[in-house]
């Protein structure tokens, strides 16, 4: 049996994967530069500052920044993410979770934090689920985001387990390919066309019960 579950945030926990979308939306539009939602999915799961830099080559303006300006857009994208994620309440919790949550507590499956954002704190606190979690892995002190397994190895350490003694879920291409490197097991939020074919994937974050984490772990 696993013995502890890391969880990414955006796009799993709360749908604040659509506002970090909408924020880049806006920045790259300021900059000219043209993002839709299927480029999106190459930015779910990546730092602020990696996807400032997916964004800028996609429009071939990686040249065109200084490392003061670079800084001053992935401050300027920040600031407006800040303000929408203001509203956010423990209403937003996507379905399923929070009984996930504590049937997880209830069987003492440790449950940690493997989000990329700097903002996953804050959110966890709006949200009043920061008393369910063991541990936060501070991605700031991580080497490399995600695809790296880096912060899935630290979510798993912060609260006294190996890696392959997990469960990790994520909605991100770049956040699968990183529990996969970890070690831990993957379970896609999402579709087998975005996550590939080779994980359990649910289509609803409802589905994500203790039974059904159980019986994929066993398979
Ligand atoms: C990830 C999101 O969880 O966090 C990415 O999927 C985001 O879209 C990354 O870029 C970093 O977040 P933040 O809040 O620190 O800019
Ligand atoms: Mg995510």
């Amino acid at each position: 049996m696993f013995k502890g579950v890391l969880f990414d945030l955006d796009g799993v926990i709360t749908d604040t994967a659509e506002y970090h979308y909408l924020a880049w939306k806006k920045l790259a539009d300021d900059l000219d530069i043209s993002i839709d939602r299927q480029f999106n999915e190459k930015l779910k799961g990546v730092s602020r500052e990696d996807s400032l830099r997916l964004i800028l080559e996609h429009g071939g303006r990686e040249k065109d920044f200084s490392e003061t300006e670079f800084n001053q857009l992935a401050k300027s994208k920040n600031d407006n993410y800040v303000e929408m994620i203001q509203a956010v309440s423990p209403k937003d919790v996507y379905p399923g979770i929070l009984e996930l949550l504590k049937a997880l507590k209830n069987a003492d499956i440790k449950i940690s934090l493997a989000s990329a954002s700097k903002n996953g704190p804050f959110l966890l606190k709006q949200m009043e689920l920061t008393d369910y979690f063991d541990g936060i892995a501070d991605p700031a002190a991580v080497r490399a985001g995600k695809p790296a397994p880096d912060i899935f190895i630290l979510a798993a350490e912060v609260v006294g387990l190996a890696p392959n003694e997990c469960i990790g879920i994520e909605d991100a291409q770049a956040g699968i390919s990183a529990i996969k490197a970890s070690g831990a097991f993957p379970v896609g939020v999402g579709s087998a066309k975005q996550l590939g074919d080779d994980i359990a994937i649910v289509a609803s974050t409802a589905e994500l019960t203790l039974n059904f984490l159980e019986k994929q772990w066993s398979n």
